[in-house]
């Protein structure tokens, strides 16, 4: 961990001009930086950098961040990487502090459950290799599989013998906690203190983590699967995330870079067999869908993947599930099916090395095509189907988003064009659409001007619909608002006595915020503030988890305009936020009472038309109560009009 000390350090150190100036273009264009996109394919360029907000955004694809998410974006780093990545060039020394107890507790969880998985899969390779039943029962099964000795010894593969608790009892036996071991899945709790082996009579096959660690197993049948599920794996754990790992990672890293390919099998047998056969470049994926973790792994050491699996199998839809992600990660991505109902491990063993290698090379299929022609013959001569079909692949092709791919993309249109029999311009007009409409939807989301039409346009609504479900959707944006004024000016003083931030939390103890995801930065504001950490825009857009930072960006990002119809509600006093912040302050928190008011009046007349008469007194007299506190704020703010 780095100390706070240093990431303050670093952070003190940023200039976004500079950082960003590394690996884009930058020309001064009033306050703010002007470059090409590094993240999309841009001729002009709509890359805006504000050195004074410290945050850049794309106009053309939506990205926007900080200084360290560029680093992040740009580098693939993670945040910790990409503080010291910047420690780096700044040569500011980094100092790590003692882990939070929190954090220690998860480390020495993965790390006893690394000891006991070492530990039994030295038992499990001591099982077979040197016991009886492992001999006559494991070993000779896998004999007559063709598995030789070395290829299991490298892959440390193991056999759990078939008794009851033999692995159970000698974990046990060596004082390993007796909490943690149900959390390996090696054994399971019987009658709630026993505790009985999960693999009996199973196959072991460890599975590494990228530095050879051993965090989990897959833990396979002897023969035919019949009752029993062919394979039990490692339930997810400490150190166990299925959906990170590739099997066989560890042992295929070096070849497949030098070979600048990937190959996917579905199988732990597959990857075994190839790596006898001489082929190492190769993982399995388990015969699920490929997660974007799983793809960023292969993608740090090549950008080439291809597929191996056998024709019929379930997982190649499975497979072709995950590929849009693999197009977005800029990988390229083919396809190659094993006939006859081989799978890679018995194919390899069948016809050999060379001519299994002959084969992935002369029917390796583009992944864009081959999905294309499943789904055309999928289709027939359905129209809507073929419809469908086409914004299907328009959509798929439109992923392919890096700016070095631009004429593969150039290249796909054109053969799917010609596949579909349909024009070439209009599946380019097509793709442009889609690639266009994400923008918008992303600027959307991003936006705060949006926001903030929205909400003239919704309060209007509400004020002559009796739905109260709009005036939620409003109060929102009020709430918004006052995160955006607290984060702008707290700091600063708003009359003698009293800051911005004291006014803004009296103001709110009768009308508090109900967006949870809003009230929790609210709390979070306020703790900071009363620890007298000064937070502000800035040190809430460094916060590490991305769901903060992203709201503050939506929140904070441009210049907020006070829309025009606030001169309706305020007549004759137009206020614009150049003025000053006090007014700003003053505006927005009496605006966002009125609009908590108003609720409360609607549900208030509602709550009458249904009360008894005891109660219509009391809601008569919250009527004129809250009429009294709408007087005072409107004097304090102008004439407003509250319909
Ligand atoms: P397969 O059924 O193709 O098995 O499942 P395989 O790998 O070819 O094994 P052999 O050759 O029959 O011995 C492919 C992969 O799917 C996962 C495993 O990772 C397996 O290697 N799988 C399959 C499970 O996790 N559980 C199962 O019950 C079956
Ligand atoms: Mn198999």
């Amino acid at each position: 961990m780095i100390t706070p000390s240093t990431i303050e350090q670093i952070k003190s150190r940023l200039d976004i001009i500079d950082v960003v100036g590394e690996f884009v273009k930058l020309k001064k264009r009033g306050s703010n930086y002007l470059g090409n996109c590094p993240f999309h394919n841009e001729k002009t360029p709509s890359f805006t950098v504000s050195p004074a907000k410290e945050l850049y955004k794309c106009f053309g694809c939506g990205k926007s961040g900080n200084t360290i998410t560029f680093v992040m974006e740009h580098e693939k780093l993670s945040y910790v990487e990409a503080l010291r990545w910047l420690a780096a060039r700044y040569n500011i020394e980094v100092e790590e502090t003692q882990v939070s107890n929190e954090q220690k507790q998860l480390i020495q969880v993965a790390d006893s459950l690394y000891i006991i998985n070492s530990f039994a899969a030295k038992f499990f390779d001591n099982q077979l290799f040197n016991t009886e039943d492992g001999q006559a029962i494991a070993m000779s099964y896998l004999k007559q599989r063709g598995f030789r000795e070395e290829i299991l010894k490298k892959f440390q593969i193991g056999y759990n013998p078939a008794q009851r608790d033999t692995l159970a009892k000698e974990l046990i036996g060596n004082q390993f906690n007796r909490e943690l071991l149900p959390r390996t899945g090696l054994v399971a709790v019987r009658n709630e203190t026993e505790l009985v082996d999960n693999y009996r009579g199973r196959i072991i096959f460890p599975i590494h983590s990228n530095s050879g660690k051993i965090i989990g197993f897959g833990a396979r049948v002897i023969g035919k699967a019949e009752k029993a599920p062919k394979y039990i794996n490692t339930p997810e754990n400490e150190l166990y995330s299925k959906s990170k790992i590739l099997y066989g990672s560890y042992f295929a890293r070096q070849a497949i870079d030098k070979q600048d390919e990937c190959l996917l099998v579905e199988g732990y047998t597959d990857v075994v067999s190839l790596h006898q056969a001489g082929i190492e470049n190769v993982v399995a994926s388990g015969g699920t869908s490929l997660t974007i973790d799983q793809l960023r792994l292969v993608k740090k050491y090549t950008s080439n993947l291809t597929i191996i699996y056998d024709g019929d199998s379930a997982g190649i839809k499975a497979a072709l599930r995950g590929l849009d992600m693999a197009l977005e990660e800029g990988l390229n991505v083919k396809l190659v099916l094993i006939p006859d109902n081989e799978d890679p491990d018995s194919y390899v063993n069948k016809v050999g090395t060379a001519a299994f290698q002959q084969f992935i090379a002369n029917n390796k299929k583009d992944f864009i095509l081959f999905q294309l022609e499943v789904m055309l013959k999928d289709a027939g001569t359905d129209l809507t189907k073929k419809n469908t079909l086409v914004n299907q692949i328009a959509e798929t092709i439109s992923k392919i988003n890096k700016a070095e791919d631009f004429t593969k993309q150039q290249e796909y249109i054109k053969q799917c064009a010609a596949l579909l029999k349909i024009d070439e311009a209009g599946l380019i007009t097509l793709v442009n659409k889609i690639k266009r409409d994400k923008v918008a939807k992303e600027d959307k989301k991003l936006s705060l001007d949006e926001l903030n039409n929205q909400l003239t346009t919704d309060q209007q609504e509400t004020s002559t619909l009796d739905d109260t479900s709009f005036l939620i959707s409003a109060d929102e944006k009020q709430e918004q608002n006052i995160i955006r004024v607290l984060l702008d000016f707290g700091l600063n003083q708003f009359t003698e006595t009293e800051t911005v931030a004291e006014y803004i939390f009296a103001g709110l103890q009768d009308f508090p915020f109900e967006n949870p995801q809003l009230e929790q930065l609210l709390e979070r504001y306020k703790t900071e503030y009363r620890q007298g950490l000064e937070p502000s825009t800035k040190t809430f857009l460094y916060s590490e988890d991305k769901e903060t930072r992203e709201l503050v960006i939506a929140i904070t990002l441009f210049p907020y305009e006070l829309s025009s119809n606030w001169d309706k509600l305020y007549v004759g006093k137009t206020i614009t936020n150049q003025d000053n912040s006090h007014q700003d302050v003053l505006t927005s928190m009496n605006y966002y009472k009125l609009c908590k008011l108003k609720k409360m009046f609607k549900q208030n007349q509602i709550d009458l038309e249904k009360a008894t008469k005891e109660e219509a007194t009391l809601l008569i007299k919250i009527h004129f109560d809250l009429q009294k506190m709408v007087k005072e704020i409107t004097k304090e703010g102008g004439t407003v009009i509250l319909k």
